[in-house]
C-alpha cells in the first residue's frame, strides 16, 4: 500500500485521486430541512436531493467511476445476444475469481432472487454470517429460514475485535449436526457484514467455514458485494495475509466458495450484478431464471455500458489504493466522533461510519425508533442524510408487536471517492454539536407505517416539539449560519 507521511506528523487520509467531474450541492437553511424532513414523514428515503447536503443513505450506486470506466462505457457492445462487452466481464470474472461461468442480473437483490428460487426448498435453513434484509426475504419467500451464526463479538457495538464478522464455527457444525446436511439450503457469508457495521470477515474464517461445508457436501454461497472493504481489512489486519497481493487474497478466497454474488452498484464501482460459479450444474439449474427474469444471457437486465463500467472497475479493485480510500476515511471519521465523546460502533468498518443511536438518545426508547430520531435530527442539523438501521428496518412480529432490533444505528454510508476530507469535517462537526445537544431530542411515532419493507416508504412525526426546540438552540449557537 503507498505510505505517504506528513512532516507535521498528522494521519489524515490522503485521496491518491483528483476529481475531474464535480456536481454542485445545496445546503439549505434548517428552517426548510425542518420542512423537508417533516414532508418527508422523518424518513430519509422520502427526502429530495435538492434538500439534501452530504448524501451518505447508502454507498449503493453512488460511488464515483473512474476516467477509465466512463471511457470503457464509450465503446460497449450493444447487442442482444452474443455482446462482446459480456465477453469482456465474463474473461475479467474468469481472471479474478477463476470462476468459469457468469450469470449476469441486474442488481444483487435480483442475484438472490435466482440463488434463492433455485437453492432453497421449504423447510430449508441457511446458515449465515448475519443476514442483509433482501438476502433473507428472498430465503424466506421461498419457505426457508436463516439462522446467524456470528460469533458474540459481532454484536457488541464497541470491541476491539477486528473481525466481527467472522462465523461462529462450532455453532456452524452443531447446525449442521443437528439439520443433517439435506436440510440445508447452502451457507451463505456475507463479505464486510452490512448491518453489523460493515465488519469484516478473516481469510482464515472463511477457509474453515469452506472447509466444514465441503466435509458435509453443503453449498458455500459468497455474498461478495462489499468485498473491496474486506480485501482492505484482510490485508491490514490478518497478519497472516500482509505480504499478499490483493489479487491473491481475492482468488484464495473465490477458491474457498461454490458461488460468488455481488451487487455491482457496490463492487466494481457501477451498477447492476452476477453469480458466478465453477459447477456446471449449478449454471445450468439457474441459468434458464436469467432470462426469464433479467434478461438474455449476454445482458442480464443491465445496460451494456454498465457492463463495461464492472469489467474495469473489477480490474480497479484489485488496487489497494483504490479499495483503501473508503475503509480509510470511514476510520478518520469514526476516530474524529469518538475524540468528541460520540458513541460509534468500533473497529470502524467498511460502508460507512455507524453511529449508537442507543447510548446517542438513552432517553429515546426503542418503541420510538432512537435511530430513526437520530437520522431525523442529524439531518436537521447538517443536511447530511444518513440510513436507520434498527428497529424501524425490522418488520413487526405476526402479532403487531414490535421486533426490536440487536443494534439501533444510524448509517452514514461513505460513497467510494465522492466526499473530501473537509466534508468529512463538516459533518463530524455537526454531529459533534448536536451531541452537546442530545438531550434536546425526541422520539418518533408512526403515521403512516406499511406492513412490509416499512423503512422505505412509512411516514412519522416528532413526539412533542424537540425539532422546534432543536431548531432555535442551533441558532442560537450558529447565528445565521447555513
Ligand atoms: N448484499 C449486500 C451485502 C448488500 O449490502 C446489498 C445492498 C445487497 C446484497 C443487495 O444488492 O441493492 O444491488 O440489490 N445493499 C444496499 C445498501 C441496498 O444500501 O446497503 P442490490
Amino acid at each position: 500500500m503507498s505510505k505517504v507521511k506528513f512532516y507535521s506528523g498528522e494521519d489524515i487520509p490522503l485521496e491518491l485521486h483528483k476529481v475531474r467531474i464535480v456536481q454542485k450541492l445545496n445546503l439549505v437553511p434548517i428552517e426548510r430541512r425542518l420542512e423537508a424532513i417533516r414532508d418527508a414523514g422523518n424518513n430519509t428515503f422520502l427526502l429530495r436531493n435538492r434538500d439534501i447536503f452530504l448524501d451518505m443513505l447508502t454507498d449503493s450506486g453512488v460511488n464515483a467511476m473512474s476516467d477509465r470506466q466512463l471511457a470503457a462505457m464509450m465503446e460497449s457492445d450493444d447487442s442482444y445476444a452474443g455482446s462482446e462487452t459480456f465477453t469482456k466481464m465474463k474473461d475479467r470474472i474468469k481472471e479474478i475469481f477463476g470462476m468459469e461461468y457468469l450469470l449476469p442480473v441486474h442488481q444483487g437483490r435480483a442475484a438472490e432472487n435466482i440463488l434463492a428460487k433455485v437453492f432453497v426448498k421449504p423447510g430449508q435453513v441457511a446458515p449465515m454470517n448475519y443476514h442483509f434484509t433482501t438476502s433473507k426475504a428472498h430465503i424466506v419467500l421461498n419457505g426457508g429460514r436463516v439462522e446467524e451464526l456470528i460469533g458474540d463479538e459481532g454484536l457488541k457495538v464497541t470491541s476491539d475485535n477486528p473481525f466481527k464478522g467472522n462465523i461462529n464455527l462450532d455453532k456452524l457444525k452443531a447446525l449442521i449436526a443437528a439439520e443433517g446436511a439435506d436440510k440445508i439450503a447452502f451457507v451463505r457469508m456475507e463479505t464486510g457484514t452490512n448491518l453489523i457495521g460493515g465488519q469484516p470477515h478473516s481469510l482464515q474464517n472463511l477457509a474453515d467455514v469452506s472447509a466444514i461445508c465441503r466435509k458435509a457436501g453443503v453449498m458455500l454461497v459468497f455474498d461478495a458485494s462489499l468485498l473491496a472493504d474486506n480485501l482492505y481489512f484482510i490485508k491490514t489486519r490478518e497478519a497472516a495475509c500482509k505480504d499478499m497481493t490483493i489479487r491473491e487474497i481475492t482468488r484464495k478466497i473465490a477458491d474457498l466458495c461454490d458461488v460468488i454474488y455481488f451487487s455491482a452498484r457496490k463492487l466494481g464501482c457501477a451498477r447492476g450484478g452476477g453469480i458466478c460459479t465453477n459447477s456446471e450444474a449449478a449454471y445450468l439449474k439457474m441459468r434458464e431464471l436469467i432470462t426469464l427474469y433479467e434478461g438474455f444471457l449476454t445482458y442480464g437486465g443491465m445496460s451494456v455500458r454498465e457492463i463495461e463500467a464492472i469489467a474495469v472497475g473489477l480490474e480497479e479493485t484489485m488496487d489497494e489504493d483504490m479499495i483503501s480510500q473508503g475503509p480509510r476515511f470511514i476510520e478518520f471519521m469514526v476516530a474524529e466522533l469518538m475524540k468528541r465523546g460520540v458513541p460509534v460502533v468500533t473497529p470502524a468498518g467498511g460502508l460507512g461510519c455507524h453511529v449508537d443511536a442507543k447510548r446517542f438518545l438513552p432517553q429515546v426508547p426503542q418503541a420510538q425508533y432512537p435511530a430513526g430520531a437520530l437520522a431525523s435530527a442529524v439531518y436537521l442539523t447538517s443536511g447530511v442524510r444518513g440510513m436507520e438501521r434498527g428497529t424501524l428496518s425490522e418488520q413487526r412480529n405476526p402479532d403487531g408487536s414490535e421486533l426490536y432490533a440487536n443494534m439501533e444505528l444510524l448509517r452514514l454510508a461513505m460513497p467510494r471517492r465522492v466526499f473530501t476530507l473537509s466534508q468529512v469535517k463538516y459533518a463530524v462537526d455537526r454531529i459533534a454539536w448536536l451531541y452537546e445537544n442530545r438531550k434536546l431530542i425526541g422520539g418518533l411515532e408512526f403515521v403512516e407505517e406499511p406492513s412490509v419493507l416499512r423503512f422505505f416508504f412509512g411516514k412519522l412525526k416528532a413526539t412533542g416539539d424537540w425539532q422546534e426546540r432543536l431548531v432555535a438552540k442551533f441558532r442560537a449557537d450558529m447565528g445565521d449560519s447555513l
